[in-house]
């Protein structure tokens, strides 16, 4: 985060860094133009262990209305206070903090240090700060920042977000931007720049996106964007669409568990007003309706829990327009080599909308002449500015690094796009996309009364905080619900935890049942799909058997498993295809509660950051 304004900027700064704290809290540091000089504190950890710093060695130096901050996720060198950001040039004129990795940072170390350059730290960010204060020394860039940063910047290469100051530059902070996100928040007499516009949220709405290979100079009175040649930018502004309330925690102890909460909301946000005249209405579509009849192929690319909402649509997808539908992880799909041409849809999910991984996904389908759309929660974000088309999903600011309610959102929104295609080709009539639609819907109330009934899996949860490793098993559309939870488990509770396809349990999984082992089973409903709900009874019968305690999450009034079940959750009566939508939430919320019990940072699991802006 960058500021210049007419406020006390440590401050400011250390406000925004809170907000922000969520894509990585491996250390975090500030320096501020204070007076002759720039004053910089760092420190390993939490933001809190900075705050710490601060208050012992005194605020008074750190007097000053520019500054910049940084909260890390370790990529190059240990999370230790010398490697924290901001780094500065030998001379400490000049400080810079950095998101993303610079991938010819060696290179660039080695030429540096041949001309004398000390390093004192092991990050690929320091080389950018000593490059700076030479451009800004000598030859055409000298004494001239912006200009200074555009010349490095053609020098990097990787991906990069670069916050610059220069003492001799009191006034102004310049940014630059390559893949990791940037964004300008426009304020009255006060300028910011940061990853994302919670940041700055509490102090204005108005903001602006920074496009690929841009640098921005902010200065009090406004900013000015060019391209990295120099050559002026034209830009969009945009107000933000939550304010400051939306990314407060609202008396919950933790982010994840309003979120939780707030996913009735979340859906039902997503789904309204995709549907008039009778159509399913997409966000932005560069799409044509001709171009979608002649999909003959669907991808879905994904990371993390987005992959899983991917899994779950695909069963929706295909049934609803008859077309193939392969899920993949962004990261995998990239590096093989899939069969995409122009009758393609790739499907590109992404909460945030800058996961490194899925990015590169959609540059190379879009290479590959496939049509993208993006389903993305972050509006203006660069998946979604890179692909024909998006679908936002409405769920708000999500701060818990373990996503909930954008999974939920993300499943609805990729029905929708199930539905759009339907509709397009005509697999489906216009009745019964209104249908289906109508049953979407009807979710947020599902939902409401699932989260009603949660204190049971609460005290469930405590009595787990011990137990060694947790099976999840599922079928068809349960068999991703699975997968969600164990990752919910394993991210939050730092458990072991995996989930099975139910009939895969006799090819080798059925040999980790022992006595009292955990073992939570996804129902289907006895009247969707009695075949599937026997086959599953089976199962837990097999794994009874063994000794496992079976923790059964069924439909309401589904008597037949009583029997198989020493704990029980039920959950309303829906659909087949919407049943993921209301048996995720139990397992969230035992996952939450697990690592609660255990003594865990619900919000900032170890290890993890929200955003993965490096591949
Ligand atoms: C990280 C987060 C996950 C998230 C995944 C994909 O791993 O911890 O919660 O599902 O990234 O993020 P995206 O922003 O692309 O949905």
């Amino acid at each position: 985060m960058g500021y210049v304004g007419h406020r006390p900027a440590l401050e400011v700064v250390l406000g925004g860094l809170r907000r922000l704290e969520y894509r990585g809290y491996d250390s975090a540091g500030v320096a501020v133009l204070a007076g002759q000089g720039l004053a910089v504190e760092r420190k390993a950890g939490r933001l809190t262990n900075l705050e710490a710093r601060l208050d012992e060695v005194g605020r008074d130096g750190f007097a000053g209305t520019a500054g910049m901050g940084h909260t890390r996720w370790a990529t190059h060198g240990p999370p230790v206070d010398r490697n924290s950001h901001p780094h500065r040039d030998v001379t400490n004129r000049v400080a810079v903090v950095h998101n993303g990795i610079i991938e010819n940072f060696a290179a660039l170390r080695a030429e540096l240090e041949a001309g004398g350059v000390e390093f004192t730290s092991d990050t690929d960010t320091e080389t950018a700060a000593h490059l700076v204060a030479h451009a800004y020394d000598a030859g055409d860039t000298a004494g001239d920042l912006p200009a200074s940063v555009r010349a490095v910047c053609r020098r990097l290469d990787g991906a990069f977000t670069l916050v610059v100051t220069h003492v001799d530059q009191p006034d102004l902070i310049v940014a630059a931007r390559r893949s990791s996100p940037l964004v300008v928040g426009l304020g009255e007499g006060e300028t910011f720049v940061a990853s994302d516009v919670a940041a700055f949220i509490e102090h204005t709405r108005d903001a602006v996106e920074l496009g690929q290979d841009q640098v921005v100079t902010i200065t009090r009175d406004g900013y000015r964007v060019t391209d990295f040649a120099g050559e002026d930018v034209d830009t969009r502004p945009f107000r933000v669409d939550w304010d400051l309330s939306a990314a407060e925690k609202g008396g919950h102890e933790y982010f994840m568990l309003k979120e939780i909460e707030e996913q009735p909301t979340a859906l039902a946000d997503t789904l309204r007003g995709h549907f008039g005249d009778g159509r399913i209405i997409l966000d932005e579509q560069r799409i044509s309706d001709q171009d979608l009849r002649d999909v003959d192929k669907v991808f879905v690319v994904a990371c993390g829990t987005a992959y899983h909402s991917g899994l779950v649509a695909k069963y929706a997808i295909e049934h609803w327009t008859r077309l193939p539908v392969e899920v993949e992880l962004a990261s995998e799909f990239r590096y093989r080599d899939p069969v995409l041409d122009r009758d393609t849809l790739v499907v590109a999910v992404s909460q945030s909308g800058e996961t490194a991984d899925t990015l590169e996904a959609v540059r190379h389908a879009r290479e590959q002449k496939a049509r993208v759309l993006a389903v993305c929660n972050t509006n203006g974000a660069q998946i979604p500015r890179e692909s024909d088309a998006v679908l936002y999903t409405h769920a708000g600011p999500e701060v818990g690094v373990a996503s909930t309610k954008t999974f939920l959102a993300q499943i609805a929104a990729i029905y929708l796009v199930g539905l759009a295609l339907a509709q397009a080709r005509g697999t489906k009539y216009p009745d019964e996309v209104a249908r289906e639609y109508d049953g979407l819907c009807a979710m947020p109330d599902a939902v409401a009364r699932v989260l009603g009934t949660v204190e049971k899996v609460r005290s469930l949860g405590r009595s787990l905080a011990e137990a060694k490793a947790v099976l999840f098993l599922g079928r068809h559309v349960g068999y991703p619900v699975a997968l969600e939870g164990a990752l919910k488990l394993k991210e939050l509770a730092y458990m072991h935890a995996e989930g099975f396809a139910a009939g895969e349990l006799k090819h080798g999984p059925i040999a980790l049942i022992e006595e009292g082992l955990p073992v939570v089973v996804v129902m289907p409903s006895p009247k969707g799909r009695a075949v599937l709900h026997q086959k599953l009874l089976s199962n837990i019968s097999e794994i009874q058997a063994r000794g496992a305690r079976t923790i059964v999450i069924a439909e309401e009034g589904d008597e037949t498993v009583r029997p198989f079940a020493d704990e029980l959750v039920e959950v309303p009566a829906v659909p087949t295809l919407m049943q993921p939508l209301v048996s995720t939430v139990p397992l969230q919320v035992l996952a939450a509660e697990i690592a609660r019990t255990r003594g865990y940072d619900v919000d900032k699991p170890r290890n993890l950051a929200k955003s993965v802006t490096v591949e």
